[in-house]
């Protein structure tokens, strides 16, 4: 859905520009999808077409959920002088990037998708999944913003390390692909539990929302292991 305002015409100037030179780098799927929706306006839902917004500066200024998301993590798990790893950043890794330039921290991202033309000088990029072999051991917080497929993992891998995390969910419910049978609050309610039972007393677990004017309903799932 869209809850932004329309680009102006300056805007779409500089979407179009954006186009021209960056499409190739997308996969074809991913192509067909900018050139249908670009110039639609800012969107509670779709990634690509944030991203390229919120690169180009032309979000509306209230709408911007990768500062809520640091917002809420910040509150919870303190995200400055930290060895942050981000799992599924994304084409263009606008979270990874904002976390990078707050505080002291110490970003890596690791995506298969991202394009390291965008990735920030001092942010470190893992061109790779995430899945059981990732090392996560020098890292003080695993984090993720709609990472989708490997939602689960990041919770239970690192309640398993004794490291804090935090994913914003998403509504994809169907991924693994095994789980079709599933609804995106079945999903989440199974997620909160896995956080809850292995986090026992050794975690604060939080569930906590975006502000209204994002439109998501689904849940940001935190969680902070007590010393
Ligand atoms: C919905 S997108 C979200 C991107 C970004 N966080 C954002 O919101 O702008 C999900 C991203 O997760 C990545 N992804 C999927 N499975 C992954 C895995 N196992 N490890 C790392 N990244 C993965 C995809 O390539 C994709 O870029």
């Amino acid at each position: 859905m869209i809850i932004g305002k329309k680009p102006t015409n300056e805007e779409r100037k500089k979407i179009k520009a954006f186009v021209d030179k960056n499409i190739h780098i997308y996969p074809d799927y991913l192509q067909q999808e900018i050139q249908e929706k670009i110039y639609l306006g800012f969107t509670n839902n779709n990634d690509i077409i944030n991203q390229i917004y919120c690169y180009l500066n032309i979000e509306d200024s209230h709408l911007n959920p990768y500062k809520a998301y640091i917002e809420i993590i910040n509150n919870r798990l303190n995200v400055s002088n930290k060895k942050i790893l981000e799992v599924g950043s994304g084409v263009i890794p606008i979270l990874g990037n904002m976390l990078t330039e707050e505080g002291n921290n110490k970003v890596t991202i690791i995506d298969p998708l991202t394009n390291k033309k965008f990735v920030k000088n001092k942010t470190m990029l893992i061109n790779e999944n995430f899945d059981e072999e990732t090392n996560i051991s020098s890292y003080d917080i695993i984090i993720g913003y709609n990472p989708c497929r490997p939602t689960e993992q990041i919770i239970k891998k690192s309640i398993n390390e004794k490291k804090d995390f935090s994913v914003a969910t998403c509504g994809c419910c169907f991924l693994p692909k095994e789980y079709t049978e599933r609804t995106p609050s079945n999903w989440h309610e199974y997620l909160i539990n896995i956080a809850k039972k292995e986090g026992g007393d050794k975690y604060e677990i939080y569930v906590e929302y975006l502000p209204e004017i994002y439109m998501i309903e689904y849940p940001i799932i935190s969680g902070k292991y007590i010393k």
